[in-house]
């Protein structure tokens, strides 16, 4: 047990969040956020309608110095105060990923500290325990996130076991084309769920995604959403009511596929407690459906940090260091990196 406090610097830029937080843990082992900020680069890819990784590397490399300066400031830490980097190293794009490397990097040696590189993934996946330190293990989690869709048993530190993942398009990845066929501006996730939740019952219907295989695909949701408007000739973008009415029906298919593989697991593991995290787990009905679930112990992060952030990437250094498990250095990028091969 070490005799003071240890001061991490976080830098998350997996994707289009340019993210820095500064955190501290205490020798008894209590994580306490000292200042964190994330800046979005939504409104520039909205311009093309999805992420343009070239573009996203060129904003993270302007942003994150100045994101760097803003939480230093807040935090009233001094630079020379940080005993560890922490740094995404992967999964996420190349080029972004390199960014937050390269500046780590470049403070590391500044400072003579250590960076370690920390699997995004890892980040969500533990993020719940950040404000919820009474979440115990073994948990069931949700990983749902514009990339990102799995079910997993949360063991402990390192230990995950993935249950199932998507095939294809990831949850958010699924609100987001859906939203983009009815006319909403990108991402469009969070506005058709708004939507949905201010309409009542839908009169359309949509089949039910795949539910008999044991992996999560959400690919043929666009499809049948095209079918729908094509055969029953109706205008999504211009007329309201449709509108309202399919983003009802597309908010149940899509959450719909995600609880019935959740009580599925409920069953199988017997564990009760759950937790959701990732963009997608904002969703307002998601999570009272969840909650909603018999015997259901259920556990969110803020909507902040359900989305992509540099505290959660803090945090799992920070339970890394605890459990003894933070060791390496290695810091070549790792595009793809599932979270069950993160070395306990
Ligand atoms: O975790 P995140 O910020 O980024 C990734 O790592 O992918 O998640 C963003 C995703 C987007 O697809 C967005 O549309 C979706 O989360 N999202 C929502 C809601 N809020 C954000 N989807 C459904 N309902 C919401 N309330
Ligand atoms: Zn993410």
């Amino acid at each position: 047990m070490v005799s003071s406090e240890r001061y991490i610097l976080a830098i998350e830029s997996s994707c289009d969040e340019s993210a820095v937080a500064v955190a501290s843990l205490s020798p008894e082992g209590c994580f306490a956020l000292c200042a964190h900020q994330i800046s979005s680069q939504i409104d520039t890819h909205k311009l093309y309608g999805g992420v343009v990784p070239e573009i996203a590397s060129r904003e993270h490399l302007k942003n994150l110095p100045l994101v760097l300066d803003q939480v230093m400031t807040t935090s009233g830490i001094e630079r020379t105060q940080i005993d560890l980097i922490a740094v995404t190293r992967g999964p996420g794009l190349k080029g972004c990923l390199l960014i937050g490397i390269g500046i780590a990097q470049g403070i590391g040696a500044a400072l003579g500290k250590p960076v370690y590189g920390i699997n995004h993934m890892e980040g969500h996946v533990l993020a719940p325990m950040m404000e919820h330190p009474e979440l115990e293990f073994p948990f069931l989690e949700l990983v749902v996130s514009g990339g990102h869709t799995e079910l997993l048993v949360v063991k402990g530190v390192g230990d995950y076991q993935v249950l199932a993942r998507t095939i294809d398009d990831a949850a958010g990845e699924a609100f987001d084309k859906s939203a983009h066929l009815l006319g909403f501006e990108y991402p469009g996730g969070a506005a058709l769920a708004r939507l949905a939740d201010q309409s009542s019952n839908s009169t359309f219907t949509l089949p039910r995604v795949m539910r008999e295989n044991r992996e999560f695909s959400f690919s043929g949701l666009k499809t049948a959403i095209s079918q729908l408007i094509r055969q029953q000739g109706v205008r999504a973008d211009q007329d309201a009511a449709v509108r309202a009415q399919l983003s009802v029906a597309i908010q149940d298919a899509i959450l719909d596929a995600l609880l019935f593989k959740l009580k599925l697991a409920l069953r199988e593991t017997g564990l009760t407690r759950v937790a959701l995290t990732g963009g997608v787990a904002a969703n307002r009905a998601l999570r009272e459906r969840v909650a909603s679930l018999k015997g259901v112990e259920l556990f969110c992060p803020s909507p902040v940090f359900c989305t992509d952030n540099a505290a959660m990437i803090a945090f799992a250094a920070a339970a890394r260091l605890k459990s003894g498990l933070l060791s390496g250095t290695a810091l070549e990028v790792l595009s793809r990196w599932p979270v069950e091969e993160v070395c306990q």
